[in-house]
């Protein structure tokens, strides 16, 4: 049988207008620009309206991923969303993103790998191609973290932020597109970040409303630790399985969680900065969207050209990580 490559044919992302800076943090927690920004290198985030949940965010990031692809939404066979912060505990977010886009004829589900999940979910719905059951999918990142901080605390409030990207994958040329990829989970250590309550352990009362159990928590140092450790190991494990060297990578597009995190795993690459792609400054940590957005603006840059050697790379609750190697399938001017 013939082996099918899946590329991305389509890409597009959407940030909610509504920008936090630090210095508006710093008014309702004990920091400062200048904590933030060293140690992480945020600047800024976006905050979703209230009126907005997370599927718009996915809708709005699916229809510019569409658009791009020139693909339309009766034509998709499959929508994947990736999201720890779903609109509800069911239906799924996806379910909804399939009714108001009008995807006549797709299956759809969510996926959540907290921060790893879009790179889990692409790996996904690459295979549903790449076995011959679907021809176009429709891959979406969106969070809406905002909801599910403790505006309280220092930690965790600084960090994340609300937003959205997505792929539209198809069958592509040989040998380009997706080439390897790599996943993997540590569960044991899952308590180093976690939302407590809320689930079949803890269900909602007025206890875990008064705890704040419904809002992240985390050992940063614990979390900062394994992702340093991981990025890397994970990004050559995919470019092995791929039959190429670090020196072979024309581009990495990192979770986008800390400039140090980056920074620190690329130096254990031995990898120069100008291969890696930040943006974390604009928006912080936007969980499953962080990479897809990235990726999106790496690509309307003119960062990223057809035949490049590109890595995706993430790591995040679970604890989870995920890395894809593909070579770029796509040459015109949007991607
Ligand atoms: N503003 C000011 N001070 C803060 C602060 C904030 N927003 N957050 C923490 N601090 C304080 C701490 O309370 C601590 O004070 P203490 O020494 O008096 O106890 C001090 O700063 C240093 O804290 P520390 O935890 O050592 O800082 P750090 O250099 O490890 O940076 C993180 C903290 C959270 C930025 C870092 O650990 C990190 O990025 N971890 C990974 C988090 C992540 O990416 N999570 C998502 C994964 S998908």
């Amino acid at each position: 049988m013939k082996k099918i490559f899946v590329g991305i044919s389509g890409i597009g992302s959407y940030l909610p207008e509504k920008i936090l800076t630090n210095d508006e943090l710093s008014k309702m927690v004990d920091t400062s620009n200048e904590w933030i920004v060293e140690r992480t290198g945020i600047e800024q985030r976006r905050i979703a309206e209230e009126s907005q949940a997370t599927s718009d965010l996915a809708i709005e990031a699916g229809i510019r991923a569409l658009e791009n692809a020139s693909v339309t939404p009766e034509e998709i066979d499959l929508i994947i969303v990736a999201s720890s912060t779903p609109d509800y505990i069911f239906p799924s977010t996806a379910c909804i993103v399939q009714h108001k886009i009008n995807a006549t004829k797709a299956a759809a589900f969510d996926m959540n790998v907290a921060c790893s999940g879009f790179v889990y979910a692409m790996a996904t719905g690459a295979n549903f191609i790449s076995s011959g059951v679907y021809k176009k999918v429709l891959v979406i990142g969106a969070e809406v973290f905002s909801r599910i901080m403790n505006w309280e605390d220092r930690n965790t409030c600084v960090l994340f932020g609300d937003g959205a990207g997505a792929v539209v994958l198809e069958e592509c040329d040989q040998d380009f597109g997706i080439l390897s990829y790599d996943l993997g989970s540590d569960g044991e250590n899952g308590d180093v970040l976690i939302v407590p309550a809320g689930g079949s352990r803890t269900p909602a009362s007025a206890n875990t409303v008064n705890d704040k159990l419904h809002s992240v928590q985390m050992d940063g140092k614990a979390v900062f630790k394994f992702a340093v450790k991981t990025m890397g190991k994970s990004t050559i494990k995919a470019l092995d399985k791929a039959g190429l060297k670090i020196e072979d990578l024309d581009f990495l597009v990192p979770h986008q969680a800390n400039t140090r995190i980056i920074d620190s795993s690329m130096k254990k690459l031995n990898l120069s900065k100008e291969k890696v792609y930040t943006n974390l400054n604009k928006y912080g940590n936007t969980s499953s969207a962080s990479v897809p957005i990235a990726l999106d603006e790496a690509v309307k840059e003119g960062r990223i050209k057809k035949g490049d050697n590109i890595a995706l790379v993430a790591f995040g609750a679970g604890l989870s990580w995920a890395s894809i190697v593909m070579k770029w399938n796509r040459g015109d001017t949007n991607g």
